[in-house]
Order: C-alpha cells, then sequence, then structure tokens
C-alpha cells in the first residue's frame, strides 16, 4: 500500500466515519452485525463447543464506529462474561472516538482502541486472537492480499475470521456510477462531491444499470452522505466473486471459507434455490461447492457482497446427527421457536406446504411427518437432540417410533432422517444452529 492511497482513505474516514452512527442511538437499538453473532460464529467455527469465557480474545480490524465491536462486547456482557480482550483498531481516529462514544454511552468498560493501520499488525505487539473481525476493510487497500497477509500472524492456530468483500456481480452499476463519476471535473470538498453524484444519480435514466440495479443498494438513497460517498467515490475499492476468494483464501492461504450472506445464509449461494424444479439440478448438486456456489452466484446475481467465515481448521461447523448437540434459534430470528414452528405444521393440517421466510427469501416446499411436529415441540433452544427424542418417544401416541425400529439406536438414526430436510432448510438460513450441551448456554 503506497503511503498516498493510505493517506487519502485514511482522510476519507476522518473526514466521514463509516457507517454514520449518533452514540445517543445506543439507548434505544442495539446494531446486529451478521457474522459477529456469537452462536453463528459458535456454530460454523468451533462446532458448537466453544466457551465464550474470559479467555476470548477478539480483534475487530478496521472496525470504524464500532457496529461489530459494540456487539460482540454486548453479547459478552449480556453473557456474564467479564475480562474478555476486544481489541478495536482503526486508522481513524474519528471512527474511534463514535466507537468509544457508544462503549461509554452502554457503560461497557475494557474495549481496547487502537488507533493504527492493520498493515503494521506484525510489529504492534498486540499477541494472537481467537476471533478476528475485518468487515469492510480489505477491498479498501491497494493491496487486499498484503492486508490478509498481515491479520494472519494474529490469527490463533484455531481462530476464526469474519470477513466481508465487496461482490463483483451486484456491484456492476456502482462501477459504472463510479466511472462515470470520474470522467466529470472533480470538486474540490466532500460535500461537493457528494452534491455531484447526487445530482448524477437524480439524471440517471431507467435504462442504467445503477438504476435498474437500485434495489440493491438502500444505503444509496437510505445511508446519508457517508454511504454515499463509500459506494460512489471512494478513493479506492475493489470488488470480487466467488471464484477470486476460493482463489485467494482457500487455494493461496490454506484457509477453510463459509459463504453466509447477511440475514440469508447460504441460500443465495446454493444453485437449488432457484433450479429446485430443473431436471439438470442433480447433475450440477454433484459438482464440487465452489462450483456450485459460483453458479448460484451468476445465477442470483444480486450478491452485493461477500460475507464468509475463515477458519484455519477443516470441519469446524457443529454436525447435524449427533446426539449431544442443542438445537436452538439465532438470537434474530425470534419469536420463531420449536413450537411456533409445529403450529404451522399444524396450520396446514400436516399437508405439504410452501416453507417461507420473507428476510431470507426461504421458499421450499416441505412435507411434514408426525415425527417432525413432535421434534419441533421438543426444541426449547436447552434439550439436546437426546433429550427431545426421548420425548417424543415417550409421547409417541401414534406409534411412529414403533414402527422407526425397536432399538432406541435405530429410532433416533430415523428421527434425525426425518427431520434432516427440515434442519438443511432453516440451517440453511441459519435460523436454525447448534451447539453442544454445556458449552455456552446463551442467556
Ligand atoms: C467501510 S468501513 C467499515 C467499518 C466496520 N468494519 C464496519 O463494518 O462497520 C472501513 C473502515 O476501515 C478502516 N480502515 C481502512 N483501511 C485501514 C487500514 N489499513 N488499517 C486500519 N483500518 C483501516 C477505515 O478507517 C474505516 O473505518
Amino acid at each position: 500500500m503506497t503511503a498516498d492511497i493510505s493517506a487519502k482513505v485514511a482522510a476519507q474516514y476522518e473526514a466521514l466515519p463509516y457507517p454514520p452512527r449518533d452514540p445517543v442511538d445506543e439507548d434505544s437499538r442495539l446494531i446486529g452485525t451478521w457474522l459477529d453473532d456469537l452462536d453463528l460464529l459458535n456454530h460454523h467455527c468451533f462446532r458448537g463447543e466453544r466457551v465464550f469465557d474470559a479467555s476470548f480474545r477478539v480483534l475487530v480490524a478496521g472496525g470504524g464506529t464500532g457496529d461489530g465491536t459494540i456487539f460482540i462486547a454486548q453479547q459478552m456482557r449480556e453473557r456474564g462474561v467479564v475480562g474478555a480482550r476486544i481489541v478495536h483498531l482503526d486508522l481513524s481516529a474519528a471512527a474511534i472516538d463514535i466507537a468509544r462514544a457508544r462503549a461509554n454511552r452502554r457503560g461497557i468498560e475494557g474495549i481496547e482502541f487502537v488507533q493504527g493501520n492493520l498493515l503494521d499488525l506484525p510489529t504492534m505487539n498486540l499477541g494472537q486472537f481467537d476471533f478476528i473481525n475485518c468487515v469492510g476493510v480489505l477491498h479498501h487497500l491497494s493491496d487486499p492480499e498484503l492486508g490478509l497477509a498481515a491479520l494472519l500472524p494474529s490469527l490463533g492456530p484455531d481462530g476464526a475470521m469474519a470477513v466481508l468483500l465487496y461482490g463483483k456481480l451486484g456491484r456492476i452499476g456502482i462501477y459504472q456510477a463510479q466511472a462515470i463519476l470520474r470522467h466529470l471535473p472533480p470538486p474540490a470538498s466532500y460535500a461537493e462531491r457528494v452534491d455531484q453524484a447526487k445530482r448524477l444519480l437524480a439524471k440517471l435514466p431507467r435504462t442504467n444499470w445503477l438504476a435498474r440495479s437500485a434495489e440493491l443498494h438502500p444505503d444509496l438513497h437510505q445511508g446519508g452522505d457517508a454511504a454515499l460517498y463509500d459506494l460512489l467515490l471512494h478513493s479506492q475499492d475493489r470488488a470480487f466473486d466467488v471464484e477470486e476468494i476460493y482463489r485467494w483464501f482457500v487455494d493461496d492461504r490454506k484457509l477453510h471459507i463459509y459463504l453466509s450472506d447477511v440475514h440469508r445464509g447460504r441460500l443465495p449461494y446454493l444453485p437449488a434455490t432457484w433450479l429446485h424444479d430443473l431436471p439438470e439440478l442433480a447433475a450440477i448438486s454433484a459438482k464440487p461447492e465452489r462450483e456450485q456456489e459460483s453458479l448460484a452466484e451468476l445465477i442470483g446475481g444480486d450478491l452485493v457482497l461477500h460475507a464468509f467465515f475463515a477458519t484455519r481448521l477443516a470441519d469446524t461447523s457443529a454436525p447435524f446427527g449427533d446426539l449431544d448437540y442443542v438445537p436452538f434459534f439465532l438470537r434474530e430470528s425470534y419469536p420463531a421457536s420449536g413450537p411456533s414452528l409445529a403450529a404451522v405444521i399444524d396450520g396446514h393440517q400436516s399437508k405439504p406446504f410452501l416453507l417461507t421466510h420473507t428476510q431470507s427469501g426461504l421458499r421450499r416446499e416441505m412435507k411434514p411427518t408426525p415425527a417432525v411436529r413432535e421434534i419441533f415441540l421438543g426444541i426449547d433452544d436447552s434439550r439436546t437432540w437426546r433429550e427431545i427424542f426421548d420425548l417424543v418417544r415417550q409421547r409417541d401416541g401414534l406409534g411412529f417410533a414403533a414402527r422407526f425400529g425397536t432399538e432406541p439406536d435405530e429410532i433416533d438414526q430415523r428421527l434425525f432422517a426425518e427431520f434432516s430436510p427440515w434442519y438443511q432448510a432453516l440451517n440453511s438460513i441459519e435460523r436454525l444452529l447448534l451447539r453442544r450441551k454445556n458449552f455456552d448456554k446463551p442467556v
């Protein structure tokens, strides 16, 4: 990274700390950042076995005005944890001031705020971390690879990163608008540049690619000047497609990645989301995951970001099919619960129906069975599958468990098999997660 470009980026975030936040708003709302949900992180990066206690060490690199930092710190507080290490690193003093004021407003103590360049991490002696959040930052470096190279020595051996990079396909309209703006005489001040961009936006015909894809970029009109500047006038930004992310993180860096779009999870990365009744789907589903995800990106066309976890270890997701795991609903899916899903099945008189979820876009034809209904009734966010299945067997007035076999093991396997499509559907949007019994019970 040249000093010049770094200075430009730094100057932008000093003038327009991003995202714009008013500390007073901490009194009335908590902003949840998708990849920083500790339950989601635990499920995908620590096999649902991570205990979030005082030994947990977090680095938020390029933490900006503090969304991720505050959300993580707040969750630790809700868990009653005191003393976990949370370091918030950013180039911009103005952004750090806002993040610090937000923490103060909440009465959260102990966050270490560090003003600095993440490229200097290898010489900053901050130690290693279990979790590094680097969201919306690497794509602003002149050499994003240098940024990742600087972060990795700070990542512990079984650590996890949360990364968010701009998505190439979904942002096509943005880059075309940026190109148009580069043809116009550049105004001197931030305010004049924002004003010029707004005037241009107002003139774009409906045929323009940004105008056509306006719904993909709500921040353009609703996010204020800092968001508009970030989208259209940033001095430095790059975007990536799925294949490029695999080449970079997996092939070159030997990391393992798990893509989970904000509020939608894996759904937009699954070709079946759109091609479910296409005869070719079986052949497509046999292809490597990476190819399927690239294909889904092309089909959907709306991935403006790629949000993903990156781990050093393989197979870090909690396993479905282990009796000692507790199924539970993601906190933001409230009021969804096991009994509420059972009630949905009852509402359809136990006939096949289209399971829909507006926020994620899930639409899947499901076939309820008596066992599935009973399992949902047993999910209370604290029982293990073993305890749920015991309950199902006890309540089994319909006798389906007896038809599944005589041995408890055999019955358990059948219950898992019956529930599997439901777990796959709800887990594909991250609403139903797993943690191992006695590991990190949310308050
Ligand atoms: C788009 S904002 C994202 C902020 C935050 N991660 C979030 O998602 O809300 C990018 C942030 O990265 C910071 N940043 C950019 N380059 C950096 C670098 N080399 N070292 C540290 N921070 C950097 C900027 O100052 C800015 O606050």
